[in-house]
């Protein structure tokens, strides 16, 4: 014969999911009670402690990319931004962003797996704004016809005779990162 364990204070307390009582439940469960309360409980602190030790690491990184800026900033060095995830671009395709300053306008292509080239996206002509036209292997400036080789930033076509500002990209843990510019003479 078999006996229903009685649980008379609240700390034993060990509710069934369906709310039935004890008498009603199949003979596996009161052999192995459960005691839910508790276990949602146990649940919820484990996935808050995931979402503050998942914010925590967040802050720390954008913290000490704020620390390097103002490390480089003082040493007369360009900043490092986060332009994307590296993934988040398509083999073929563009991303517009801005670096160093928010006015200053690029645009980074994937070439590649592992390939990616960024330029300030302003025509070293009259400034119009280049697109990547990835197909020729080159950035196209509708205003005069002018072209850029889309590898190195160099003018191949039209009036342009200075090459684009090119922006120095490094890859960090699967994030796409601008970290300086560099001007071809
Ligand atoms: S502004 Fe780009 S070719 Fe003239």
């Amino acid at each position: 014969m078999t006996t229903t364990p009685t649980r008379t204070t609240p700390d034993q307390l060990s509710i069934p999911p369906d709310g039935r009582p004890y008498h009603d439940q199949p003979q596996w469960r009161n052999d192995f009670p459960i005691d839910w309360p508790q276990d949602e409980l146990v649940a919820r602190r484990d996935f808050t402690k995931f979402l503050v030790l998942t914010s925590l690491a967040f802050v720390v990184g954008q913290l000490w990319i704020v620390i390097q800026n103002f490390a480089r900033k003082r040493k007369g060095k360009p900043p490092v931004r986060r332009i994307a995830r590296a993934d988040a671009i398509a083999v073929g395709s563009s991303l517009v962003f801005d670096y160093p300053e928010a006015h200053d306008i690029c645009v980074v292509v994937r070439t590649g797996a592992q390939q990616y080239f960024a330029y300030n996206q302003k025509c070293t002509h009259l400034s119009c704004a280049v697109v990547p036209d990835v197909a020729n292997g080159r950035f196209h400036c509708p205003c005069h016809n002018g072209s850029f080789e889309l590898a190195t930033g160099v003018p191949i076509a039209g009036p342009p005779r200075r090459s684009l500002e090119r922006i120095l990209l490094e890859i960090r843990d699967g994030d796409l990162y601008a970290v300086g510019t560099e001007v071809r003479a």
